[in-house]
């Protein structure tokens, strides 16, 4: 089966087995375990194991998610309108790897039809919403579509992610860049700001930056004063791969997630903890396909972690391996 409609089918799946009588407690049993909650950015986290932004663009799965063990999701990334995002097939399985390469495009539903999902379920986790900018908004436009996700959502989910850092959406990591970037952060905090209560707003960056970015990147968090980072999004190299380069090459361009990513995104993520002395918390997401790797994000830094690839190749059970390690 095509790796898009293996994913819905997989998920659909499971939502039949949870509509069964005794179907919830059983999910639940199987998948979930009791943690200590953790706090971080005002929020209380059931536990520190959460589901990367992409896997639940539209808010679908959002009767499902809460049983699969994890403390918190991301969702989007949304845009202000709807788009179809890039043909198919996009989404590739390079299973020697255990790796993906995507290149979706930001398709989703638009952010009414995420706000309209997230009002009729009530979500027993953490939901932070992941925003974008439609392909057609030209970046020097860019914050205004920030602008129209952050307030459409705002009642709606407890975090924000901005996410400049996919490399799907044409220019759009051009936006990491200092000037863009502190504009449409300053446009945020002041919307936020003007809310009776503020909510924690973070960056989501590649892990394609050099040092002298992600130096950039802490300035521009510290001053614009971001709750926190979110490390990494996919990446556009192709270095340590066991697949062929025949097959890499035909698949063609797009980010790649998953085990090759694990120590890229570590080094970032170590270098934001150094960098900024450990005072703006971090999520750590990128190539966690293992305990192991899971605890190797926490000892990189990272407060909290994502796990998006790894879901995929390990299953649902992979959740509750991963709380089970990193609260213990
Ligand atoms: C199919 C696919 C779609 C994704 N879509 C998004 C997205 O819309 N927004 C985003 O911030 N990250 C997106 N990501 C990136 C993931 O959230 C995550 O940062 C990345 O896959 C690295 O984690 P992993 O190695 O555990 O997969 C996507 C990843 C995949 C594989």
């Amino acid at each position: 089966m095509p790796p898009e409609r293996a994913h819905h089918f997989a998920l659909s799946c499971l939502r039949f087995v949870l509509f069964l009588p005794g179907g919830k407690w059983l999910i639940k049993n199987l998948y979930t375990v009791r943690s200590a909650p953790v706090e971080f950015f005002g929020l209380m986290f059931p536990n520190p194991v959460g589901l990367a932004a992409g896997f639940d663009k539209d808010g679908r799965y959002l009767d499902l998610l809460p049983y699969l063990g994890f403390g918190f999701i991301e969702l989007g990334t949304v845009t202000p309108i709807a788009q179809p995002g890039n043909p198919k097939p996009r989404l590739f399985r390079l299973a020697k790897d255990e790796a993906l390469i995507n290149r979706m495009g930001f398709n989703n539903e638009g952010v009414d039809a995420l706000v309209e999902r997230l009002k009729r379920n009530k979500i027993p986790i953490i939901v932070g919403g992941n925003i974008g900018k439609n392909k057609f908004t030209p970046n020097d436009q860019a914050v205004k579509d920030y602008l129209i996700c952050f307030n459409k959502l705002f009642d709606h989910v407890d975090y924000f992610v901005v996410n400049v850092s996919s490399p799907n959406t044409p220019g759009l990591r051009a936006l990491q860049e200092k000037e863009p970037l502190t504009k449409i952060l300053i446009a945020l905090q002041v919307a936020n700001n003007l809310k009776p209560e503020a909510k924690p707003i973070l960056l989501k960056i590649a892990p394609d930056l050099n040092k002298e970015q992600l130096q950039d990147i802490v300035e521009i968090i510290k001053n614009t004063k971001l709750a926190g980072i979110v490390a990494t999004n996919t990446t556009i190299s192709r270095e340590n791969l066991s697949t062929d380069s025949l097959t890499i090459n035909e698949i063609g361009p797009g980010g790649l997630s998953g085990k090759p990513l694990t120590d890229a995104s570590n080094q970032v993520i170590n270098y934001l903890y150094s960098s900024t002395k450990g005072e703006v918390p971090i999520i750590g997401v990128g190539g966690i396909h293992n305990v192991p790797s899971g605890i190797s994000k926490i000892k990189a830094g990272a407060v909290l972690i994502q796990i998006y690839s790894g879901f995929i190749y390990q299953g649902p059970s992979f959740v509750k391996r991963l709380v089970k390690a990193i609260s213990n």
